[in-house]
């Protein structure tokens, strides 16, 4: 028999909303900023920094802290330490956003954040067994000619791993439709493409990206359920919604995680979503807290998780054979811990 929290942990997870740099642990980045001679703002711990009132003040701090993100090695740590958490929480596949022009700007070469952050790679799936893949963010505040430049760098990489390209940073007032033609060029080159869309902007940014970029996944998405029509859109077209408790929280208006929640109202709506973890030191959290929030405090049931799991296996950017496979063994592991929970007393009068 197993207790809740101990299904939770054992579950199976995809993790397909994780930030590189927002993964950095406050002692390793005041490790680094020691070490690269970089000023982090004012603090006595660096776990201080790590409050905020919404994404922009949350930006400034992600930005503060990546700035002391310099060598290879560095890359290495970062992607190493990232992967280990997310390892301890059972997730065993995962799509990890990293943000290059936030370090191109010092200078730092896209070559050298490859090679550190492959090699981080390559070390958890040996030390963890743990697969992974990265896009990078186009930071949509420094517009389509600078989100260009970056393309280019990762086409002249040929790293199969890199697998797509997000888009990201504050939403408002940077809509997605000047990006269209550079996530055009990315899809025709065999990119992948998703977009951080209505966590703190509007539903029509989440229209925007759909049409005009052409996803068929949106990070995060709340204010979906403003728009009732754009709802019933994405459940027909199957569009994925990539949600993180702890974040929504902070960056959206939405402050209380309850059933009255739009991630709860999302997937009460029949909406594909996929439970993850975001920026997760710099919002005390991990994976498996997430879970843990999505069942204690938006009311997932059991049957709702292993329902957004598959969705994640099925929205994933696994070839088709994998996701097959996947999705086959991990329906019967989930199955059989379903079968193994431990009735609560109310249940057993
Ligand atoms: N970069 C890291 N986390 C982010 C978020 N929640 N929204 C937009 N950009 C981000
Ligand atoms: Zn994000």
């Amino acid at each position: 028999m197993l207790t809740m929290y101990e299904f939770l942990h054992r579950l199976p997870k995809m993790e397909m909303h994780l930030h590189l740099e927002g993964s950095i642990r406050p002692g390793t980045a005041a490790d680094l900023a020691h070490q690269n001679n970089v000023i982090l703002p004012p603090h006595d711990r660096v776990e201080d920094l790590y409050h905020y009132r919404d994404l922009k003040e949350f930006l400034a701090i992600y930005t503060a802290v990546s700035d002391s993100v310099i060598g290879a090695d560095d890359y290495r740590r970062i992607t190493y330490e990232m992967l280990e958490s997310c390892a301890a929480n059972n997730a065993r596949y995962v799509e990890f956003f990293f943000s290059p022009q936030v370090h191109l700007v010092h200078g730092v070469s896209f070559d050298t954040m490859i090679d550190g952050i492959t090699t981080g790679m390559d070390d958890a799936k040996v030390d963890f067994g743990l697969d992974s893949r990265i896009i990078p963010g186009v930071n949509r505040e420094l517009g389509p000619e600078a989100g260009e430049e970056l393309l280019d760098m990762i086409l002249a990489r040929k790293e199969e791993r890199l697998i797509g390209i997000g888009l990201d940073f504050l939403e408002a007032p940077f809509p997605p439709e000047p990006y269209a033609a550079l996530f055009a060029r990315a899809r025709k080159a065999g990119l992948k493409v998703t977009a951080h869309a209505g966590e703190s902007g509007p539903a029509a940014y989440i229209a925007g990206s759909i049409d005009t970029l052409g996803v068929a996944r949106i990070d995060h998405g709340y204010h979906v359920v403003t728009d009732e029509a754009l709802m019933r859109r994405c459940r027909d077209d199957g569009i994925l919604f990539t949600c993180c408790p702890s974040t929504a929280a902070v960056t959206s208006p939405w402050k209380s995680l309850d059933a009255e929640h739009p991630i709860r109202r999302m997937a009460d709506f029949g909406l594909k979503l996929t439970i993850n973890s975001d920026d997760p030191p710099m919002f005390s959290t991990d994976l498996g807290e997430e879970y843990r929030k999505a069942h204690d405090l938006l009311g997932f049931s059991p049957d709702m998780l292993r329902r957004s799991i598959l969705d994640g296996i099925d929205c994933s950017w696994l070839d088709d054979d994998e996701k097959r496979t996947l999705s086959a063994d991990w329906t019967r592991e989930i199955d059989a811990l379903i079968a193994e929970i431990q009735p609560t007393p109310a249940l057993l009068t």
